[in-house]
């Protein structure tokens, strides 16, 4: 990766990086950002061949993760720190957001409770899973993806994905606060929308849903996922040694707006 002056940017040389859901969108971009910097990336995910794709394409490790599954969490850390000796930095990042989750009025207790699963019991097991090997070491960096929805109200509810991205801010503050004087940073990243195949399909058929988001943002457009990825290089890396216990907002302005550019 190079900066604008061309200068090779390997803020992460001989860092070990544990990733989950590295096989597609923020993950993937992010896995190849930190391999990019460096990093030896171990890729986490539960799709096999999305994961494996990935790790082969960082030259890194794969691991077939269920983040939900306690047991598999501890595996994925400790086939980190096996083959590379240590565990630098956890991006916390699978999630999902399903259709069966969406205004309180509709969205049943199994649906609430499968996204409460994937989106925020997975963050406090791979937050439990990688603090015994960074209090050892006496540093880490810990991400765990939030959303910026976590941040503003929508009429267009995901009740549980919002109140999971919630916990994952309030989680990820305790934790900065309490491990900060060992070494270990741990901050939520806001991501706005990010532009994925997902969101494009969706658009494609629904110009009017897209516009409504879209007029919103100040920047007028989507993010794409290799700007997450670099954000979650700064905060991995000792260039953000003094951020910590942040809602790590990369949304284009959303949540700062009231009224936006009309072109
Ligand atoms: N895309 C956006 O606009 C956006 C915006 C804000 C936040 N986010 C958050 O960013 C994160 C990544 O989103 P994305 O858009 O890259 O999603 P994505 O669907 O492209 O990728 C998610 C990955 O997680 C994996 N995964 C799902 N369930 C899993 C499980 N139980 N165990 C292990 N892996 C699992 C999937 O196989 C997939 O590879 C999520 O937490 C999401 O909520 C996304």
């Amino acid at each position: 990766m190079t900066d604008e002056s061309g200068t090779i940017c390997r803020r992460l040389t001989g860092r070990t990086a544990v990733i989950t859901g590295a096989g597609s969108g923020i993950g993937l971009a992010t896995a190849r950002r930190l391999a990019s910097e460096g990093a030896h990336v171990v890729c986490g995910d539960i799709d096999e061949s999305a994961g494996r794709a990935a790790s082969e394409e960082a030259g890194g490790t794969f691991v077939r993760v269920d983040v939900t599954d306690p047991g598999q969490v501890e595996a994925l850390f400790a086939t980190a720190h096996e083959t590379y000796g240590s565990v630098d930095i956890a991006f916390n990042n699978a999630g999902i957001s399903p259709p069966e989750d969406d205004s309180i009025l509709t969205t049943g207790l199994e649906a609430w409770k499968r996204v409460q699963d994937v989106n925020l019991t997975s963050v406090y097991l791979c937050c439990k899973a990688a603090l015994p090997y960074m209090r050892r070491q006496g540093r880490g960096s810990i991400i765990n993806t939030a959303s910026f929805v976590a941040r503003m109200g929508a009429a267009t509810s995901q009740i549980s994905y919002t109140a999971s991205k919630g916990g994952v801010l309030a989680l990820s503050r305790e934790l900065g606060v309490q491990f900060a004087r060992e070494g270990i940073r741990v901050n939520a990243l806001c991501p706005g929308p990010v532009n994925t195949p997902l969101l494009q399909e969706l658009f494609a058929t629904d110009p009017e849903r897209a516009a409504r988001r879209l007029v919103h943002i100040p920047l007028g457009r989507f993010a794409e996922a290799t700007e997450i990825a670099a954000a979650v290089a700064f905060l991995a890396s000792d260039d953000s040694s003094f951020v910590n216990a942040t809602d790590f907002l990369v949304d284009g302005g959303i949540s700062g707006a009231y009224v936006t550019p009309l072109d």
